[in-house]
């Protein structure tokens, strides 16, 4: 009887330990990305663009129905104009996104659209990974790269206009 009473005690507290256990491990994405600069005026990235370090950059995330800010972590990209950011916990039920500072600093401080598109931080909706790869973001100089023009022919958007 103490015996049983025994296994029965062990069970209880394994089930309470992990379920304790599963508590305090939620779910970490990596929220992954570049910033770029576009010499070109282009408003997309070409092989004359180059990768921006040292941009601020803020993934945020707002609840869907009262649009308040329900998580926010900085980040800065690196010499490869990379950054990663973790996140812990699941956002479905949050609208999340990624906004680029302007550079404050060099030529590259034009803005194009500085937010990435819409980032999805749930396991409920299949990727296994829990990397999320944000499309790049980037920012234009004022004046033109004197080799745009040959990117321009290469890919035929001379053609376009006549
Ligand atoms: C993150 O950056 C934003 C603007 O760039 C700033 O308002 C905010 O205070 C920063 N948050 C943290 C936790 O550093
Ligand atoms: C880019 O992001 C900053 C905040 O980080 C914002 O103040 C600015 O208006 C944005 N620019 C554009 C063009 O979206
Ligand atoms: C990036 O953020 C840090 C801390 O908020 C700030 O000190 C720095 O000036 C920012 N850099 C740029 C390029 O905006």
């Amino acid at each position: 009887m103490a015996r049983s009473f025994a296994v029965v005690a062990l069970f209880v507290s394994a089930v309470c330990f992990s379920s304790a256990l599963a508590r305090k491990s939620p779910e970490k994405f990596f929220v992954e990305g570049k910033i770029y600069c576009d010499p070109c005026q282009f408003a997309f990235e070409s092989r004359l663009s180059f990768a921006l370090s040292g941009v601020n950059v803020t993934l945020k995330c707002i609840k869907e129905e009262n649009d308040i800010v329900s998580y926010q972590k900085n980040s800065t990209t690196d010499a490869n104009g990379m950054y990663s950011i973790p996140v812990h916990g699941d956002h479905e039920e949050e609208i999340c996104v990624v906004v680029a500072d302007p550079p404050n600093e060099g030529q590259c401080k034009e803005a194009m659209p500085n937010k990435s598109d819409r980032i999805i931080l749930t396991k409920n909706m299949g990727a296994a990974s829990m990397t999320r790869y944000v499309n790049p973001l980037g920012f234009m100089t004022q004046t033109t790269d004197s080799q745009c023009f040959a990117v321009v022919q290469e890919l035929g958007l001379d053609k376009l206009d006549d």
